[in-house]
């Protein structure tokens, strides 16, 4: 047998902190985060403004020097490497395009500084402006192109340069929603075309779930959880998490059974008993908790319409409600429905069958259930 390999990735944060001086004061912006990011991928940093994003791309970029810990990019400690010799390259927000220069000059200009030779940067220029779907607009100033433009050109400039790995901090922010919905399709494309490595900053949680392969989801400086959009939003592991990323109802109760098949009792305010899905972080043994699970995997029944397609009803619950509301969202129907005198849950549904919607009184007594899959038992 061979030696075992390494696993080799082409980002690698070793136990990273960050600590900023402000004031006479320290702000830990960046807070023991290990993590490793793959070749190829599109990785995604989300979480609320001051979480310690920016930071975190910019240590990568080596604009910043860590407090503690360790950056390894493709194998190799990044201590020592000033910014401009790292394999990486920023798209800022802000474009940062020079405005004196046309387009064609700010995208070689990197390339020359490399000492690329003009007709051969020429070359590579106006490829990168058809990666990016702007060809034609080399002899341009940067204030002749819309802001959309302009983060193309960024990105062209960004991407000449081959680097492997591309830092993006909030690329689309500045532009309206219809253009950064467009831009959100292309850049997902463009990265899957070039193969280069995507670390993508973003504070919004559609763009994150719709563009990355994995996301790291921050807050305070740590790196809370880390994993595929779709884990992240059926997993989540903390009360913060379940809550940033989408919208959640979240049940206090309390923990009586543990049980080996990872699902446990919750007695639930009003004494109603239930078995949910125990998170794999979950700590402690019994107590306090809280029970997560998403609006749209609650089903809601009139009299006239029992709960069925359970499948085995020992891995659902149904219970009685009154439903207090409606608001139709346009996709969906939100109702907001009570359990005893305490508890109270949404349930979205879609707006598909307009029979099953017209069924739904408010004021009326309806049965909700679910599979207990859907739920999650978090720390309090
Ligand atoms: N140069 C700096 N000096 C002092 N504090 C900073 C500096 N840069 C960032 N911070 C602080 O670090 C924290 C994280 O900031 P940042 O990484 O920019 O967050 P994000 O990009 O997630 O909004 C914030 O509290 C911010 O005020
Ligand atoms: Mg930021």
């Amino acid at each position: 047998m061979g030696v075992k390999q390494m696993p080799s990735y082409d980002v690698e944060l070793v136990d990273i902190v960050k600590d900023f001086e402000s004031g006479g004061g320290r702000v830990r912006a960046v807070d023991h985060v290990s993590v490793q990011i793959e070749d190829s991928e599109f990785f995604a940093l989300l979480g609320p403004s001051g979480c310690g994003k920016t930071t975190t791309l910019r240590l990568i970029a080596g604009f910043e020097q860590p407090t503690a810990g360790h950056i390894l990019i493709r194998g190799r400690a990044m201590e020592g490497i000033p910014a401009y010799h790292r394999p990486v390259n920023t798209v800022f927000q802000d474009y940062a395009l020079f405005p004196h220069l046309t387009v064609e000059q700010n995208i070689m200009f990197g390339l020359q500084m490399e000492g690329v030779h003009k007709k051969e940067a020429r070359v590579l220029a106006a490829e990168a402006l058809e990666k990016v779907r702007l060809p034609g607009v080399g002899e341009r100033k940067p204030h002749q192109l819309s802001g959309g433009q302009q983060q193309r050109v960024a990105l062209a400039r960004a991407l000449v340069k081959q680097p492997a790995v591309l830092l993006l901090d909030e690329p689309l922010g500045a532009l309206d929603l219809k253009l950064r919905k467009n831009m959100q399709f292309e850049l997902k494309a463009l990265q899957r075309d070039v193969g280069i490595t995507f670390i993508y900053v973003t504070h919004d949680q559609e763009e994150a779930i719709t563009m990355a392969d994995r996301i790291a989801i921050m807050n305070d400086g740590l790196m809370l959880q880390v994993g595929t959009p779709k884990q992240i939003y059926e997993h989540p592991e903390t009360h913060f998490v379940a809550d940033f990323i989408g919208e959640t109802n979240f049940i206090a109760g309390t923990l009586i059974e543990r049980r080996a098949d990872g699902y446990g009792t919750v007695r639930l305010g009003d004494g109603t008993v239930i078995r949910a899905q125990l998170s794999e972080t979950l700590g402690g043994s019994a107590g306090t908790v809280t029970v997560a699970i998403r609006p749209e995997r609650i089903s809601i029944s009139t009299p006239l319409n029992p709960p069925k397609a359970l499948g085995n009803a020992d891995e659902a619950t149904v219970l009685d409600a009154l439903l207090v509301d409606s608001q139709y969202i346009g996709t969906d129907t939100r109702y907001t429905l009570r359990i005893g005198d305490e508890i109270e849950l949404v349930a979205r549904l879609q707006n598909i069958k307009d029979q099953e919607h017209a069924a739904l009184k408010i004021g009326g007594n309806v049965k909700v259930f679910w599979q207990d899959s859907s739920t999650t038992v978090l720390d309090k």
